[in-house]
């Protein structure tokens, strides 16, 4: 799998829609996936929600919980669920949004005999999130060859108009993907995914912070701001009609620079794990969500210190602060695979606070009360793993681990 789709709310239920290749295990006859949880964590899988076909790809989007029923696909007793996608030409001559609707409360969906429903003529227009704002629906989409997001208005997720754009600005890359526009107050924040030309290599997510004026986003600056620093969260987006409004976001835990690569069987990549946004000034915060008691992880605060999260003496990964810099060192933890192991991050000359929760093949490290994040695939059992913990750290807690003698 790759990309989160689709990802709402609803009845008690999150959904989790994913770009899947339903017969291989490499990137192929794209379809979206389904899976659903109670809790974020354990997630039961379904049948393929929306299916390929032989000249077209389900490529990335969103669903949305049609409440007043504005499509016509439901009623207002049973609201129609609405994927909203992009329909991809397998010889690469269009990329189009089109809907597919469910009115079993998310379990199947058929495909709106009226797509595409905005259709302008583009190989790289994809990945539409739809939100419901001020008595209409808001569609944010990438021109993706253009370094563009464009927005466009409907009052019924089938006409849509042409509201602004968006960009180039900050980081360009080779494409812009994956677009999200979340409200946060006054403020609003637009996640922009780029690939390659991420925080190191390959891919990566940035955001801008601004106003949206009921027709366009305007950015406050065009400062360069990374959701994440590590190698591995990509594509990400929040859930629609999520419980009190929170903003939870789940990213593709992993790179296209390699994606095709990782040796695993029979499947090939996971998410990240859910994350609770919001804004603290000008930057976002990720808050891990509803993590399980006893989920392997450790804490610490540090000006100059390290620790090492160990399976032996030859596999750990370093987490730290040094001379001002938090760094991550995954050089002792990964394979073959062309990447860069080391993150650094400027700091300057604070006590930082880190806490690092790890997964079978992943850490993912929040600091500065979640200002700073970095995932990483790994390739070290962290699962049996013990910490080793150097001069200079104070605070130390952990749970699922072992300390190190
Ligand atoms: C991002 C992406 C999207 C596209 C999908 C295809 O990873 O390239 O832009 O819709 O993957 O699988």
């Amino acid at each position: 799998m790759n990309d989160p789709n689709g990802l709402f709310y609803y009845k008690g239920k999150y959904h989790l829609f994913f770009q899947h290749n339903p017969r291989a295990i490499d990137w192929g006859n794209m379809s979206w996936g389904h899976a659903v949880s109670t809790d974020l964590y354990n997630w039961q899988e379904l049948p393929i929600a929306i299916n390929c076909t032989e000249t077209t790809g389900i490529f990335s989007g969103s669903a949305v919980v049609d409440h007043n029923n504005t499509s016509g696909f439901g009623t207002k007793e049973n609201p129609p669920i609405v994927a909203i996608y992009t329909e991809h030409h397998n010889d690469e001559s269009n990329q189009s949004q089109c809907l597919a609707y469910s009115v079993d409360e998310g379990l199947t969906f058929t495909k709106y005999a009226g797509n595409p429903v905005l259709n302008i003529n583009e190989k790289n227009f994809r990945d539409p999130k739809v939100q419901w704002i001020e008595g209409q629906w808001l569609m944010t989409v990438a021109l993706a060859s253009d370094f563009k997001i464009s927005f466009y208005s409907s009052p019924n997720l089938i006409e849509w108009t042409h509201l602004s754009d968006f960009g180039p600005a900050a980081e360009i890359g080779g494409v812009w993907e994956c677009p999200d526009l979340i409200q946060f107050g006054e403020k609003w924040v637009l996640l922009v995914s780029l690939n390659p030309g991420g925080y190191q290599i390959g891919s990566g997510t940035q955001y801008f912070i601004g106003q949206w004026t009921g027709t366009e986003f305007i950015a406050d600056d065009t400062t360069t701001r990374w959701l994440d620093y590590g190698r591995d969260n990509y594509a990400g987006v929040t859930f629609s009609n999520a419980p009190d409004d929170k903003k939870i976001f789940l990213g593709w835990m992993s790179n296209w620079h390699y994606a095709s690569k990782v040796p695993t069987n029979p499947w090939r990549s996971a998410m990240t794990l859910p994350r609770e946004l919001s804004l603290r000034g000008d930057r976002l915060i990720q808050t891990p969500i509803n993590c399980p008691d006893g989920f392997p992880e450790v804490s610490f605060t540090t000006q100059e210190g390290s620790i090492k999260i160990s399976e032996n003496e030859n596999r750990y990964v370093e987490i730290g602060v040094h001379n001002k810099t938090l760094f991550v060192d995954t050089s002792n933890a990964w394979n073959e695979l062309e990447a860069p192991t080391r993150q650094e991050i400027a700091v300057g000359d604070r006590t930082l606070d880190i806490r690092v929760i790890i997964d079978r093949g992943s850490i993912e490290l929040f600091a500065d009360g979640g200002a700073i994040s970095v995932t990483n695939l790994v390739f070290v059992d962290t699962h049996l793993s013990a910490i080793e913990v150097g001069e200079g750290i104070s605070a130390l807690a952990y749970s699922g681990l072992s300390l190190h003698a």
